[in-house]
């Protein structure tokens, strides 16, 4: 059992979060028999609550499990199959007296971390209309709604693609190449804590697109325009730090210039989702060793637009 991550509950009970093997199995499926065991009764059942330790050791074999512990006793589960560039979460339970401490989203966060580590592009689960606060969980977590049969909804999430970028030259370097990608009408959401690298990536793209003038943090303005030098988009550069919500950044009457240029928001999380249906998510993090500068570039595809060319963002 290879622990992934370990933090303190509110309660000052420690959380393990491990890997769990084959030999887990008996525990595993008493723990998912006894949190779906728990919940009312739904037709048709889910197949869950005849799960057996054979069902489980397959599952685990066809991808891999997380499983949390509290003080050393199983307290959830969560099991994930890996097929190609997709992934699905099964079996997300949580026993009854371990419940609402946040346990079910640890366990996912750290299912979700995993896949993207490999690579994996997507991420699929069935939830069941008949329990609709289960549903808002997963989209709270950013699942939308893709098929549905009968009551049982297919919820999928798209995945980030990951790219290191070791030097601030690296980091504009992949800005350049992912200018080649960009086109007018794009919108680009860029978040990071300070100095993350957002303005450095932009300054890659800004010199990809081949646009006037010098991009810097847009401090005292919230937003400037850069006009192509090659008859290409303009871009749109644009700090939404001390924007406190969506209206103010659509005060900034955006829109003109929105369909004949690219627009990136720095600190756009939660902010500039509204700008346009499909964008590409930026998300830019440091190593926990502050002595190396690499950063971590998260690329998230939002949309068809965006989905449609994850392979070349891989590339980058
Ligand atoms: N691998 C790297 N990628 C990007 N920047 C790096 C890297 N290594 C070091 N740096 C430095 O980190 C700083 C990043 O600053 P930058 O202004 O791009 O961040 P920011 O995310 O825009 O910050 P703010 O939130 O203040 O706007 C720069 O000084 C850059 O030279
Ligand atoms: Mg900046």
């Amino acid at each position: 059992m290879s622990v992934l991550a370990e933090t303190l509950l509110g309660d000052g009970r420690a959380l393990r979060i491990v890997e769990p093997t084959a030999a887990d199995a008996e525990a595993i499926c008493g723990l998912i028999r006894e949190a779906f065991g728990n919940r009312p009764v739904v037709d048709p059942p889910p197949p869950a609550l005849s799960e057996t330790p054979e069902g489980v050791i397959a599952a685990l074999a066809g991808g891999f499990g997380v499983l949390a512990l509290v003080d050393d006793q199983p307290a959830g589960v969560v099991i994930v199959s890996v097929d190609g560039p997709m992934a699905g979460i099964h079996r997300v339970s949580v026993r009854p007296q371990y419940q609402r401490q946040g346990i079910a989203s640890a366990l996912v966060e750290v299912a979700i971390e995993l896949l993207t580590l490999r690579g994996t592009s997507g991420v699929e689960l069935v939830a069941r209309e008949e329990f609709p606060q289960v549903v808002s969980w997963w989209r709270r977590h950013g699942f939308v709604e893709v098929a549905r049969q009968g009551t049982s909804l297919t919820l999928a999430r798209q995945l980030p693609v990951r790219l290191a970028a070791p030097t601030a030259e690296d980091t504009q370097a992949i800005g350049r190449r992912l200018a080649r990608v960009l086109r007018a009408g794009d919108v680009v959401i860029a978040s990071g804590d300070l100095g993350a690298g957002k303005t450095t990536l932009t300054q890659g793209i800004g010199a990809g697109l081949e646009v006037a003038g010098s991009i810097i943090s847009p401090t005292f303005v919230l937003s400037r325009v850069h006009p192509s030098t090659v008859g290409g988009p303009a871009l749109v550069h644009v700090d939404a730090y001390r924007l406190g919500s969506a209206a103010e950044l659509e005060d900034l009457d955006l829109d003109v210039s929105l369909d004949d240029s690219v627009t990136l928001v720095e600190w756009g999380a939660g902010v500039a989702e509204g700008l346009a249906e499909d964008y590409l998510e930026v998300d830019i993090r440091r190593t926990l060793d502050p002595a190396d500068d690499t950063r971590w570039i998260f690329l998230t595809p939002i949309g068809e637009r965006w989905t449609s060319v994850r392979a070349e963002l891989e590339a980058l």
